[in-house]
């Protein structure tokens, strides 16, 4: 749901209108020429002074009967402020309830990078989910218009390309377990399949059996709901990679612990998001097919709901996983470890030149870095490793890499099994990545997302609950990955 699709670019100047806010992003280094635009357009003296362009700074002015927003961008932005300034901008019209926004900037010099980021901001801060409200806006403002003289229509395509994928993520995240079975996840996935044109197939239970998916069925042992794995898949003719990159997503549709349940007070609440990593998956194979970038890339989502029930599993049952191993549980709420395990081992099979797993993991990578980043923990090669962090500065979703030493493999030891699914007291992301580890022969990034998924207070134009947070990423990743061939 996205109302920022309705965005264009303009090249003339528009007849005043009171319904219509213009915004202009002032960088320090443009006063003289903004000024002298201004004037001529709104045919009144403007002159626009040092602190207006502060970088954050907002002031709201009439020139000529005309409500202009100026927005500080400081002196040189970086592509993360002029986002964040754009959602001051779509803040000023929403609040204010306008119709229309006329975005000023200094176009003429933008990078395709900084149309791009101006036109995800404009599109993601107006995204709302109202799939369970009577009244399905209260948003005036319809529409934007940015004033450039050289139309770049092929960054603002892009931006909408990678602002649409980033809010099916978003979608999937915010719908409750009620109606977001697996099974249901399985037909969403399938209808975007269609709607994009990527490959689907979605697995049943029996299929889950005969794979020998033991992780994923213990999960689901106390559910309901079958459980389901979906594969998905982009192959291009002639794609820039001979070996496929995976990208794996965790897909608990909701997790309530099982019989581990949940400890700690209220942190059920916003549990529907245990299936950001499997939105992220889908959500980026919509935006490669959209964007028609040439890789061959596959998804795989592992799912189901984690409950108690009668039949669920418990602490002190051992498992046989996909790959054979045997893992004593120790904690049912360790549970998304159990079933990406499966779908990592299962995607030996394909010999990857790169696997990359998110998932909503640990409470421990929260506590570690909050909702401003990722932790990433990975087996593969600097260069790779170096390309994903620099795709999430670029993005402004940020790696925090942590270590995979041997050491704390000694924590999974099980008196009676091949490995337990429950660590020690400290280093829980790690612990739980180092479980993820055994069942992977490939070059591998794991990224835990389980702070940056869900917002619980808005921020910027991340807005507040699903953010999607990993798909600009991965997008922005997968558009520059340097084929590793030989
Ligand atoms: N889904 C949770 C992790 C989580 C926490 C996601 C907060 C989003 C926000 C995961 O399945 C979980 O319960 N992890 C446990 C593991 C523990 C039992 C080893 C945790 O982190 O407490
Ligand atoms: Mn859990
Ligand atoms: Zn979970």
């Amino acid at each position: 749901m996205l109302l920022g699709m309705n965005i264009s670019i303009v090249d003339s100047w528009p007849k005043k209108d009171p319904k219509k806010l213009i915004a202009l992003l002032l960088p320090q280094e443009q006063l003289a020429e903004m000024s002298t635009l201004l004037s001529k357009v709104l045919g009144e003296t403007v002159s626009l002074r040092e602190e207006d362009a502060e970088k954050g700074k907002k002031n709201l002015n009439t020139v000529n009967g005309q409500l202009l927003a100026i927005i500080g961008l400081g002196a040189t932005p970086s592509l993360e402020t002029l986002r964040r300034n754009v959602h001051e901008a779509i803040e000023v019209a929403i609040d204010f309830r306008f119709k229309e926004l006329l975005l000023v900037g200094d176009s003429n010099n933008w990078t395709d990078n900084e149309w791009v980021a101006i036109v995800e901001s404009l599109s993601l801060s107006t995204y709302q989910f109202l799939t369970y409200k009577s009244k399905k806006t209260d948003l005036v403002l319809h529409k934007t218009s940015i004033f450039a003289g050289r139309k770049n229509t092929k960054a603002l395509a892009k931006g909408l390309s990678v602002a649409k994928a980033t809010c099916i993520a978003r979608d999937l995240v915010n719908e409750p377990v009620i109606t977001l079975t697996a099974q249901e996840l399985g037909h969403r996935i399938e209808t975007l399949g269609k709607q994009y044109g990527f490959k689907v197939d979605v697995w049943n239970k029996s299929k889950i059996k005969a794979m020998k998916m033991g992780g994923l069925l213990a999960v689901n042992l106390g559910s309901q709901d079958p459980p389901t794995f979906s594969i998905l898949e982009h192959k291009p003719e002639t794609p820039i990679n001979q070996q496929p990159i995976i990208l794996v997503g965790k897909g608990v549709v909701y997790d309530t612990g099982g019989l581990s349940l949940k400890p700690t007070a209220n942190s059920m609440d916003f549990m529907k998001c245990d299936m950001a990593g499997a939105a992220v998956v889908v959500g980026v194979m919509c935006g490669i097919v959209d964007l028609g970038l040439n890789y061959h890339v596959i998804g795989l989502i592992p799912a189901t709901d984690n409950r108690p029930g009668q039949r669920a599993y418990t602490p002190g049952d051992v498992i046989q996983m996909h790959s054979g191993s045997t893992v004593e549980i120790l904690n049912t709420d360790a549970e998304g470890r159990m079933i990406l395990a499966d779908a990592l081992s299962y995607a030996k099979n394909y010999k990857p030149e790169l696997v990359i797993d998110l998932a909503t993991l640990t409470g421990a990578a929260v506590v570690a870095i909050g909702h401003e980043g990722i932790a990433m923990m990975s087996t593969a090669s600097e260069e790779t490793k170096q390309a994903l962090k620099q795709a999430g500065e670029r993005v402004h979703e940020r790696l925090v890499e942590l270590p995979l030493w041997e050491e704390y493999q000694d924590q999974l030891k099980s008196d009676i099994a091949d490995l337990k699914n429950l660590g020690g007291r400290g280093a829980g992301a790690i612990t739980a990545a180092k479980f993820l580890q055994h069942f992977t022969d490939y070059p591998w990034i794991h990224l835990d997302i389980a702070g940056a998924a869900w917002l619980s207070t808005a921020s910027s134009y991340r807005g507040k609950n699903g953010t999607g947070v990993g798909t600009r990423l991965l997008i922005d990743f997968i558009s520059q990955y340097q084929a590793n061939n030989g």
